[in-house]
């Protein structure tokens, strides 16, 4: 790493992808002090991060992902302790704490009267979305800066999460003074979202950790009905590529042009990519949105995806999916097939045995 150490960059710059170290996270957490933005790995994505406490700084996170400002954000704490100084921590949630923290659960949770939470935060809801990130590196900085942080996904809003460093460091050009290069995350979709501050708890957003899982520490808990959006990130039409997206493609509905993003051993040898050939849903949830970004370019007319079985963490999967496949507000990304897609394509047949 050239650049020289500083915390203060201005916003202007780009970002400096840091491997990891003592030095980076000591850096990254400067720059958090100072109000400045930090890309950093969490277990499920990436996370663009900022001091959940200063109202400036969680401003940048929306300036820096273009996202509606009504969309409120995550925020990461250490342990249920930093939790429970910034929202009001009812008996399910700390049973679901204890069973969960630190991982993939995010718990949306009374807003307590003295949070010294920025109210942009939470995008001036009297609830908050709070959760311990199972990381390494994330912990790392949560505790040098000694600051809760809030964090969506690094990523433009409505486009597809970041999974490795570099996709955060080809979204954003500046007004990130640094990402930590953590590598590629381990669970790879984001955190299952329990509201936990209405009458009954309600899945706002499926993930790794399922409602069944869920219910043996808490009892009954619903989704969400589609008509009520609670968590902005539910919209359809959310986690877009570039390019049009078909789901529940079965091999022989294949069109010509299409990339093929398949599932399980049965799978057709010749397609782009392979979520899961051994078929497990865990592995295909952890290479989704990195394969969704490699099948992502121009000269491909469009990604179709095998049925993706709808149990367990299917159902995160499929969700994610279904909102890819959904009709874009902004529907500009008409076909446009060059001479060298095919060329593209045997870039993505990978050798036998390797997924
Ligand atoms: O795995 C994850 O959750 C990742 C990593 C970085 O932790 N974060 C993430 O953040 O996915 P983001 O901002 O992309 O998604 C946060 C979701 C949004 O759908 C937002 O609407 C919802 O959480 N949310 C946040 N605060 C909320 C609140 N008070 N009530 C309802 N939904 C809320
Ligand atoms: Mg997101």
């Amino acid at each position: 790493m050239t650049n020289s150490p500083s915390a203060t960059t201005g916003n202007n710059t780009e970002p400096r992808l840091l491997d990891v170290s003592t030095e980076t996270i000591e850096l990254a957490a400067s720059a958090i002090q100072g109000g400045g933005l930090v890309a950093f790995p969490t277990e499920t994505v990436y996370g663009l991060g900022a001091d959940a406490t200063n109202d400036t700084a969680v401003a940048k996170i929306f300036e820096a992902k273009s996202r509606p400002t009504f969309n409120p954000l995550i925020v990461h704490v250490k342990d249920s302790g930093q939790a429970a100084l910034l929202v009001e921590f009812t008996p399910a949630a700390q049973k679901l704490a204890q069973k969960f923290w630190p991982g993939p659960l995010t718990m949306v949770l009374k807003r307590s009267v003295s949070s010294p939470l920025s109210m942009l935060v939470s995008a001036g809801l009297d609830t908050v979305a709070v959760r311990v990130p199972n990381h390494p590196i994330a912990q790392a900085l949560l505790e040098k800066s000694n600051v809760p942080l809030a964090a969506p996904s690094a990523n433009k809003s409505g486009t597809v999460s970041s999974t490795a460093g570099m996709h955060v460091a080809s979204q954003f050009r500046n007004g990130v003074e640094i990402i930590i290069d953590g590598g590629l995350c381990t669970v790879g979709i984001e955190s299952t979202i329990i509201d936990l501050s209405g009458t009954e708890p309600v899945i706002l957003r499926p993930g790794v950790i399922t409602l069944e899982e869920i219910e043996i520490e808490i009892g009954p808990v619903a989704y969400a009905t589609d008509g009520e959006i609670k968590a902005p990130g539910m919209m359809k039409s959310h986690y877009a590529p570039s390019i049009p997206l078909r789901i529940n493609v079965t091999p022989n509905e294949r069109t010509k042009g299409e990339a093929y993003l398949t599932f399980g051993p049965d799978a057709p040898r010749r397609a782009a990519l392979n979520l899961s050939k051994a078929g497990d849903l865990r592995e295909a949830a952890a290479n989704l949105f990195t394969m969704i970004r490699a099948l992502d370019q121009p000269g491909i007319r469009g990604i179709a995806v095998m049925p993706i079985p709808n149990t367990g963490l299917g159902h995160a999967i499929n969700d994610r999916l279904m909102r890819a496949a959904a009709p874009r507000s902004d529907d500009t990304s008409g076909f446009s097939c060059s001479g060298s897609f095919e060329t593209k394509m045997q870039n993505f047949v990978k050798p036998e045995g390797n997924n």
